[in-house]
């Protein structure tokens, strides 16, 4: 497109914005955020990027839907944000729709007659955790120290401690993009290491769970204390966003960075960390563009030093890696 061409263009997509929240705001309940520009760094633990041309907090399903609708009828863009611990926000921000499930209304850890247990997505996996144990639950151990949501462990199929979270799933419920609810059991979805295909295009509002076994909550509480120990002294304080790159097939992405003599390796305020080199750590003022300098640097190194592509398991927020890389 011509730069003449763009400005018209650009003023089409404010009209639309405009549109949109005239329309929505009257349309959600009173609970429900509903916010122009906001910056969407401090809600990441990687800590960078800019703002979300609207960010919205629905507190009920029917809010969710009526944002998903109107922002469908204006073709505007729409993207999830969990609690933002696997995310690269671009400098820029996102021209979009950023919906998050921050309402108390997503949280909820019911546990059902049957001895299952319904998680909203907006649980945090350590309060999944926390409630587990207490009700003597067994099972969910390996989640306690990864800094995400449900929502979001679904999403990418989050794994730690040789557990990945759809062991734990038997079915999930989804909203599509045009506010329709279904549930899906675990057998019709398609997963894999980091992976759900379904929630790519829908959104979770929450999954049964089945815990593997009850328990004493001091045992329970035990298990988390290793992972715990283990994760201290395997992973960097620093902020981040987790690992940054998947493992290949039979390999450590990590041990691969590190034997490539990439340790301390830095652009800007990115630096591959001394404690885990598949973790980029900001040391105070990166931005989106030195993390992605410093995953170019790194997608060479090991290229050339190791003979092996790869991978970013981060997502980078309203953009694909093979258009920046
Ligand atoms: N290693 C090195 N140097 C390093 C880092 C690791 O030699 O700088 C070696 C370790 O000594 C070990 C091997 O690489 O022999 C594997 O390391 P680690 O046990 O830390 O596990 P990982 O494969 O690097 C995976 C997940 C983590 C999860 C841990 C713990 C991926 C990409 N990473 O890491 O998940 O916390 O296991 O279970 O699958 C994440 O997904 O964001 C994440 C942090």
């Amino acid at each position: 497109m011509s730069a003449a061409a763009k400005i018209p263009a650009l003023e089409a997509r404010e009209a639309r914005w405009t549109e949109f929240l005239g329309s929505v705001r009257a349309q959600l309940t009173p609970e429900a955020k509903l916010q122009e520009r906001e910056m969407l760094g401090p809600r990441t633990t990687m800590r960078v990027g800019g703002p979300a041309r609207v960010y919205a907090e629905p507190a009920t399903p029917e809010d969710l839907r009526r944002l998903l609708v109107a922002a469908g009828q204006l073709q505007l863009p729409v993207r999830l944000l969990g609690r933002g611990s696997n995310l690269i926000i671009p400098d820029a921000g996102v021209d979009g729709l950023v919906l998050s499930l921050n309402h108390a209304h997503w949280q909820q850890f019911e546990a059902r007659p049957d001895g299952r247990v319904w998680a909203g997505a907006g649980l945090r996996l350590k309060n999944l955790c926390g409630l587990a144990t207490k009700a003597g639950f067994k099972g969910f151990e390996f989640l306690e120290g990864i800094p995400g949501s449900v929502g979001g462990a679904l999403r990418m199929n989050a794994g730690a401690m040789g557990g990945w979270m759809f062991d734990v799933v038997e079915e999930v419920r989804v909203m599509s993009l045009a506010g329709e609810v279904r549930d899906l059991p675990k057998a019709a979805m398609h997963v894999a290491y980091r992976h759900c295909a379904e929630l790519h295009e829908a959104i979770a509002l929450g999954a049964l769970l089945r815990p593997a076994a009850s328990a004493e909550s001091a045992d329970i509480r035990r298990q988390i204390d290793v992972y715990q120990k283990k994760r201290v002294e395997s992973q960097p304080r620093e902020p981040s966003a987790g690992c940054i790159f998947k493992n290949p097939p039979g390999n450590s992405a990590g041990r691969l960075i590190d034997e490539s003599g990439l340790k301390g390796a830095r652009v800007g305020d990115a630096e591959v960390s001394a404690v885990h080199a598949n973790f980029i750590i900001n040391r105070g003022r990166a931005t989106s563009a030195d993390i992605i300098g410093l995953v170019r640097q790194i997608r060479a190194r090991v290229k050339s030093a190791r003979g092996v592509d790869l991978e970013p398991e981060v997502l980078l927020f309203g953009q694909e890696w093979r258009d920046v890389l």
